[in-house]
């Protein structure tokens, strides 16, 4: 084993490679943002991840070896998203142009009840499904990094995790960022667990302090050791299960056990001559942006501007009614039937546009989801990996919240997600992204909960182009659509794309949130005398991309927004 460490904006990276045919010395390591590579890139929200990958890269491994290695890498070094104790979505596409999605969603404990975050009065108990024990869904991702990794890597597991354990028992420095975030749940992290934390300490956190992470070592090592054993059953297990009877958690042994990820028929679309390959249900995400880009086909401007007020309201009154049908239709696919190519259906989109009005905003209390006859029987994080040979794969991990529930397992040193917050805890009520759902996103035992991560990969004449998604709740699928548009009518290059400012509207309430310091205020006030009610962020999304240029080498995307960070070869 040998280490090698190299400087980036200040940032130390710690790259462990196992020196076989090739030497870190035989290639020119880049990390940065908007970098170009030829051999290999990961794009992620940590550069200790986008490091531990890419090297798994310089070893010869694949685009799945690399995936697999910076889930477990964004595990240890970006707790606030990056996971084992939630779950995921991945969209893959092999260098022979075959593609796959898997989904390693969490799923509602057996003992799960529609009603279980409501009162006696039928009141939903506030922070229920939040900030407890009973918010957390049963944990999908380490089932699903195994699965992808099993079908699709070529290394063995042991290599590929080491430098995640390695990382996790001798600690990384905290960036600034990552320092402010700690300190703002450090009250959280103490009230909610009855015993000692890594991520807190006796002093608040600055930039540059060593977070280490002891019992999440041990755990990635039992992984290692046994595979999914490692997590679903032994000690592993036994401490998720002690854990949950601190409190009212739900999740026991048996829910362990039986959770296996899901392969499932990608959902795809044409969009002006590029093929778009999505996640279906139970994300809305996949579905959502091919309806979005199937209107947009048909109405955006002949020749669109970026930002014009013309091509922005029709965007929003695009995604009024696409997030009203969201709301009615989408649940998990293996309990609720969902109409997926009638929602697709381009007949059906020009109908849900029948109302557009080109100079005044439409109310969302006036939309309601369209009318399907008949049908067929805000943390999370996104990175995107291409290899030499142009493996892709596009992966979306979330705990739901920053840092979950913020629930530590005690002696296995992972957070526990809080996922079952995505089901609708009564229909009709807001969860905490503000969506609304019905009866098909209610709480059922062994459900999944709807999701609107939309990992994507986009293909140009039947060869790989774009791989891309985004973290930010609800405002996932709008962040995904507008890089698309940003890039594939817009002309911008991946970097841009995924900077350039965004706004989103999610049906109700009924608000355009546009990013704060971007907005342009002509565009503003031109939408604001159509009736649009403009509210501001602070951020929208975090978008990490890849696009396939000239001469088939990639063009990285990492959002600026976060500490997200390109690293290839
Ligand atoms: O699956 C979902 O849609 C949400 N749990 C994602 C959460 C999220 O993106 C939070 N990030 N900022």
């Amino acid at each position: 084993m040998r280490r090698y460490f190299f400087c980036v904006n200040a940032i130390l990276l710690l790259l462990v490679l196992t020196v076989s045919s090739c030497t870190y010395e035989d290639y020119e390591i880049k990390q940065g943002r908007g970098i170009v590579c030829s051999n290999g890139m990961v794009v992620s929200a940590h550069p200790e991840a986008s490091g531990i990958g890419t090297g798994i890269l310089i070893e010869g491994g694949n685009a799945f070896d690399a995936a697999a290695a910076t889930a477990f890498a964004l595990a240890v070094s970006y707790p606030t998203a990056g996971n084992i104790g939630g779950g995921g979505l991945m969209v893959i596409r092999d260098s022979d142009g075959r593609y796959a999605t898997l989904d390693c969603r969490e799923k509602a404990p057996d003992s799960a009840m529609n009603d279980m975050y409501l009162d006696e009065e039928d009141n939903i108990i506030k922070g229920m499904s939040t900030s407890t024990l009973a918010a957390s869904g049963v944990p999908g991702s380490v089932a699903g990094i195994l699965e992808m990794h099993s079908e699709y890597g070529s290394l063995p597991l042991k290599k590929i995790i080491q430098p995640s354990i390695d990382l996790a028992r001798e600690g990384f420095p905290v960036t600034s960022r990552q320092a402010k975030s700690l300190n703002s749940v450090r009250k959280r992290f103490i009230n909610r667990n009855d015993h000692p934390v890594p991520f807190v300490k006796d002093n608040l956190w600055a930039e540059g302090d060593t977070l280490i992470q002891a019992d999440l070592a041990r755990t990635l090592e039992r992984i290692r050791d046994n595979g999914t054993e490692g997590f679903y059953s032994g000690s592993t297990a036994d401490m998720i299960v002690k854990e949950m009877k601190k409190g009212n958690g739900l999740i026991n042994h048996n829910d362990l056990e039986n959770y296996s990820a899901v392969w499932r028929e990608p959902v795809t679309g044409m969009y002006s001559g590029y093929k778009i390959i999505s996640i279906p249900p139970p994300s809305s995400g996949g579905v959502a942006v091919m309806q979005l880009l199937g209107i947009m086909e048909d109405m955006l401007n002949e020749q669109p501007v970026f930002h014009s007020s013309e091509d922005v309201h029709l965007m929003i009154e695009a995604e009024r009614r696409i997030y009203a049908d969201r709301s009615f239709y989408l649940g998990d696919p293996d309990f609720v039937e969902i109409p997926v190519n009638e929602l697709v259906n381009k007949d059906y989109l020009i109908d849900r546009m029948s109302d557009f009005d080109t100079l005044k905003t439409s109310s969302s209390a006036n939309i309601s989801h369209g009318l399907i006859v008949a049908p067929e029987s805000e943390e999370t994080t996104h990175f995107s990996v291409i290899d030499k040979d142009h493996n892709a794969i596009a992966f979306t991990t979330t705990l739901n919240s920053s840092y979950g529930n913020c629930i530590v397992v005690e002696g296995a040193g992972f957070l526990l997600n809080n996922e079952m917050d995505d089901f609708s805890s009564k229909p009709g009520y807001p969860n905490i992204y503000g969506l609304i759902g019905g009866e098909a996103n209610s709480v059922q035992p062994g459900k999944r909960m709807l999701s609107s991560m939309t990992p994507a990969i986009v293909e140009k004449d039947n060869n790989l182009y774009m791989v891309l998604g985004s973290p930010g709740g609800s405002t996932i699928i709008t962040s995904v659509f507008q890089t698309l548009l940003n890039v594939l009518e817009y002309q911008m290059n991946m970097q841009q794309a995924v900077d350039a400012p965004r706004f989103h509207h999610q049906w109700m309430p009924d608000l355009v949130y546009f990013e704060k310091l971007e907005a342009d205020s002509v565009l503003i006030r031109k939408l604001e005398n159509m009736g649009h009610n403009i509210q501001w962020r602070s951020s929208i999304g975090r978008v990490d991309a890849i696009r396939i240029i000239k001469g088939g080498k990639m063009e990285a995307g990492a959002d600026s927004r976060g500490d997200d960070m390109a690293c290839g070869y």
